[in-house]
């Protein structure tokens, strides 16, 4: 057993639809979270207040300026486009067919698909998001490649090879029957090894065959624990597309739900323009949607109703949607779903936008037995957060009024110089002493 004290903050139910939004969290100034040999929560709760735990304990003060709260989950993300963050100009068709088809093409290259396989868990680590469910690109080899890099650093990932097979560049097109194969194939080697999961993803409906959607569906039908990981209604020419490209259907979810692909392990990006005719379809089907907010204005997308999909009873958990989005940070996405309700005359509190990152994400991911909060039974994968981590935070931090107040100032200027330490099932996994340069390492310990 091992005991680890300082402030604690955890959600631990929802703050959406209820007056009593106190009482969806816990927060202790001098808490403590006790975690057993398997790397689970065995309680967590004020210093004070602790029962006996075994004497023989060890005990990790991290003090004052420390925030414990659970690690963030990123719901939505694209591993190739690390490298192609901010490619400006032109919304989402020609943004995908100017910057991301040449991008994805490249990772045919397995060494390439590796290099960038390092610097995304890096990234994802050093910025607090300890679990995320990430596109691939359409290559078997790539595919694997971030799946192994996923289970060599302990990263707890829902992992799938995109599936395209019109309307993109011949590179990365194959047949329907060769990408089912190929899907399959990485399925049963990853799906429930670990930490890690599959999802079959299909891009989004333009770029598949009908043929492909079936064997899409097939798949799903045949692994019913699998998930589903593809885009919805981000943009309106896109809506328009689909309506022409699939005409017998009623609407863009129609399309998905035709095919067998909308289920309660499905995630679906964006849904910034679904009907509540759509909404009602989604919810009847227990599948859930990736707000990204940051690629949302960035690719110009539109805005999100939130209060509606809330309405509709459809889960939502929060996305970078790297590389469309231009920052891994979930304090960004925090930030940006604020102003994009913030402008459509709602103002999120800090609660929501925190539930959103945490335990919203795990709920959106089915995996909120497991993680999402900091409460008894379920795996220890939290982070540190120094809220003296620039001299700025520092003074914002040292005079907040309260818990909300605190939460504010760490989502509107925290990044990773905020992320301390991240532990996943209990083992750390990213300390930002370790990673820094090491001059600067040898120059702290002189
Ligand atoms: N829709 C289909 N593919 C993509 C993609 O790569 N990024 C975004 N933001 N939307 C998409
Ligand atoms: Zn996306």
């Amino acid at each position: 057993m091992r005991i680890f004290r300082g402030r604690l903050f955890t959600p631990h139910s929802s703050p959406f639809g209820t007056d009593d939004v106190a009482a969806s969290f816990t927060y202790h100034e001098d808490g403590f979270l006790a975690v057993d040999d398997d790397g689970r929560i065995a309680s967590a709760g004020s210093w004070e207040r602790r029962s006996a735990q075994s004497p023989e304990a060890e005990v990790t003060t991290f003090g004052a300026h420390a925030l414990m709260t659970p690690g963030f989950v990123d719901t939505h993300l694209h591993a190739p486009q690390l490298e192609m963050i901010g490619s400006y100009g032109g919304h989402l068709l020609e943004w995908l067919n100017r910057y991301t088809f040449p991008t994805e093409a490249k990772f045919a290259d397995a060494g390439h698909a590796g290099m960038i396989a390092q610097s995304l868990f890096d990234e994802l680590l050093h910025n607090g998001t300890l679990t995320a469910l990430i596109f691939s690109t359409i290559h078997y080899e790539a595919t694997d490649i971030f799946f192994r890099e996923a289970e060599r650093r302990g990263f707890r990932a829902i992992i799938g090879k995109t599936m395209m097979d019109r309307n993109a560049p011949a590179a990365l097109l194959e047949g329907a029957v060769e990408s089912y194969e190929a899907s399959r194939a990485l399925l049963e080697k990853w799906n429930g090894r670990g930490l890690l999961r599959y999802a079959i993803t299909p891009r989004f409906a333009p770029t598949s065959t009908p043929e492909q959607l079936r064997l899409a569906g097939k798949l799903k039908q045949e692994f019913p624990d699998a998930y589903v990981h593809t885009h919805i209604s981000e943009n309106r020419s896109e809506v328009g597309w689909v309506s022409e490209l699939f005409p017998e259907s009623s609407s863009y979810a129609g399309v998905y739900d035709h095919f067998g692909l909308l289920s309660d392990r499905t995630v679906l990006a964006h849904g910034v323009h679904l009907s509540d005719a759509e909404l009602d379809l989604l919810s009847a089907r227990g599948s859930r949607i990736s707000h990204c907010p940051n690629s949302n204005l960035f690719l110009g997308s539109g805005l999100f109703p939130l209060g509606r999909t809330v309405e509709h009873h459809v889960q939502v958990g929060l996305g970078s949607d790297i590389g469309a989005g231009t920052t891994p940070s979930m304090f960004n996405a925090m930030a940006d779903a604020y102003k994009v309700q913030q402008v459509q005359g709602v103002s999120l509190t800090p609660f929501h936008l925190w539930y959103l990152a945490t335990l919203g994400g795990a709920r959106t991911l089915s995996l909120d037995p497991a993680i999402g909060s900091l409460e008894k039974g379920k795996d220890a994968d939290f982070l540190v957060l120094d809220l003296h981590a620039t001299p700025l935070i520092s003074l914002r931090s040292d005079r907040a009024s309260s818990v909300e107040d605190l939460l504010a100032g760490l989502i509107f200027m925290g990044d990773d110089r905020v992320v301390e330490r991240a532990f996943i099932g209990g083992r750390e996994v990213s300390s930002r002493r370790a990673s820094e340069a090491p001059a600067a390492r040898m120059e702290a310990m002189s």
